[in-house]
């Protein structure tokens, strides 16, 4: 016995059987129940969603031998053949390979003659961006004014392509993508209808890999089924989707939550030995922050979370501070970003993970500490810096200089002083007359700009208010005071300048002198 692809054997026959889709759908129930059939729909949307099958159907609806109808017999000669792709009055034209315009000429002279079975001709025009500009031109002749028996129902994953001209003369639906959610649901009510046992886990992961397409979801699911000889386990399905086990992740957070610098490193060392793909890694790893801050908004208790360990998110939930769950969904976005600029994955990784551990407030346990010596920041366990770690000292001003940051960040190292630091931790103050250097965003660059310099992640706090410590607008006011001064100086003391104020009782305006040597 041959197997069919699931996709194609579930393939919905009906509006009833498509998943999601309501919005299209009950606007073509509407219409075919009115009697209010537009001559051209146009279906958007991105990969195996349902334009195809959604063109099928309406075909179905449309030439069914019970009448127009939104509830096609499937039994009639018309729906039996429509399925089995065999009806002469359904063309289905594919426009990636039929782009030329004696092609489209050809189809379109033959749309003047009447159904030879069915009540109307169905024209579905696949991929219909693909066509050539004068196929479109010789399309719109019949657009403009089509026969009474003609439907078109283009589908296209690009609508930007498509003329002005074209759009305008069609209904247009576009079609959503799957949720991972409603891709798991389907696969589940269809593995009970074959009879092949599986672990909800499974499908939850193959509906998150499917990214919004069922098409792709359907095809994951056959690999799962025959990598799994014959049922579908969550430790299979993750072998085949090269997948992150989510005790990791849950582990790493937990490891963060605890200031356990050596245990993250080691975590992430145990995912490089297993091969584990780290972009996945820090995708899942913002879907689980995402259903801690979830849990820490709605309460446990209203949760319903149906991961099987999901005994571990409450707990997460209740030990970490909901801003920084926000602010390391934020990292874990930023480091799957960088990930393709990181010296490898792995790197990057550690990187995004190490920026989390630097970032994590101080909590109960760790008891506050005066400013001079400020808080260890990931704690003694801290990992060796990266390799172009450099040391801060303590000169602030000098560290200014050399970072490459410009705009209201640099401004705001200028005007901050160093209130205190330590390993990978920097405390300014920036005067309050200056406040609004302080914005979020400006020490969010200052940030990147010492980390760079230092090579490795930094926790930067920048109150307001009067410090004690020079600035560097300070010091190089006072700078330039100076220079002014021993200008100053320098032209006072020049002879001929002398006999000059000798001579014609004339004053030296200070501020114009300027040092430099050719006196001019
Ligand atoms: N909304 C849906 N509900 C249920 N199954 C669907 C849905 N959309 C797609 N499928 C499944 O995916 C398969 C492919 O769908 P379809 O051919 O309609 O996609 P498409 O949107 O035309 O994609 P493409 O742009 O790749 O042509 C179908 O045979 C069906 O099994
Ligand atoms: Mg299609
Ligand atoms: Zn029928």
């Amino acid at each position: 016995m041959s197997y069919q692809v699931l996709a194609r054997k579930w393939r919905p026959r009906n509006f009833g059987a498509l998943v999601g889709q309501e919005h299209v759908v009950r606007a073509l129930r509407h219409a075919l129940e009115h009697g209010r059939l537009h001559h051209a729909y146009l279906l958007t949307g991105t990969r195996g969603v349902g334009k195809t099958t959604l063109a099928r159907i309406l075909a179905k609806c449309l030439n069914c031998e019970t009448g127009v109808t939104a509830e096609p017999c499937g039994k009639c000669s018309a729906c039996e053949e429509i399925d089995g792709g065999r009806f002469v009055d359904l063309l289905e034209v594919d426009a990636a390979t039929n782009t030329r315009v004696d092609e489209m000429r050809q189809l379109l002279d033959t749309a003047q003659y009447a159904p030879t079975r069915g009540r109307y001709k169905v024209y579905v025009i696949d991929e219909v961006h693909m066509l050539s500009n004068s196929a479109f031109n010789a399309m719109l002749k019949t657009l403009e004014e089509p026969p009474e028996h003609l439907k078109f129902i283009l589908a296209t994953t690009d609508p930007q392509k498509i003329p002005v001209t074209v759009l305008s003369r069609c209904l247009q639906f576009n079609l959503k993508q799957m949720p991972a959610a409603s891709v798991a649901a389907h696969l589940a009510r269809l593995l009970d209808a074959e009879a092949v046992p599986y672990e909800a886990d499974a499908l939850q992961q193959i509906g998150r890999a499917a990214a919004g397409s069922m098409r792709d979801a359907l095809s994951l699911l056959d690999q799962a089924i025959a990598h799994g000889a014959g049922s579908v386990t969550a430790e299979s399905a993750r072998d085949m989707l090269g997948a992150v086990d989510e005790s990791y992740l849950q582990r790493l957070l937990e490891a963060v939550a605890a200031a356990d610098a050596t245990r993250v490193l080691s975590i992430a060392d145990e995912m490089l030995s297993r091969s584990l793909s780290f972009d996945a890694a820090l995708q899942d790893l913002a879907g689980l922050l995402l259903r801690i801050a979830t849990l820490q908004v709605i309460g446990a208790s209203s949760a319903s979370d149906e991961a099987p360990d999901a005994a571990v998110l409450p707990a997460l939930a209740r030990t970490l501070d909901a801003e920084f769950v926000q602010l390391c969904y934020q990292i874990a976005l930023q480091g799957r970003q960088d990930l393709p600029l990181a010296p490898d994955e792995h790197a990057g990784f550690v990187m995004t993970m190490l920026r989390m551990l630097a970032f994590r407030p101080d909590s109960a346990s760790t008891p506050a500490t005066s400013a001079g010596e400020a808080r260890k920041p990931v704690g003694s366990a801290s990992p060796a810096p990266a390799r172009s770690a450099r040391d801060f000292g303590g000169d602030w001003p000098a560290l200014v200089k050399s970072l490459t940051v410009g705009g209201a960040a640099r401004e705001l190292a200028r005007n901050s002083a160093l209130v205190a630091h330590a390993d990978g931790m920097l405390e300014l103050a920036v005067p309050a007359s200056m406040g609004h250097l302080a914005e979020q965003n400006y020490r969010d660059k200052l940030r990147t700009a010492l980390e760079q310099h230092l090579g490795r992640p930094i926790a930067l706090k920048v109150s307001k208010g009067q410090a004690t410590g020079t600035t560097v607008a300070e010091a190089e006011a006072g700078e330039r005071e100076t220079r002014r001064a021993e200008a100053d100086r320098a032209v006072q003391g020049d002879q001929f300048v002398r006999d000059l104020v000798d001579m014609f009782d004339a004053k030296v305006v200070g501020s114009r002198a300027r040092p430099g040597g050719d006196g001019n």
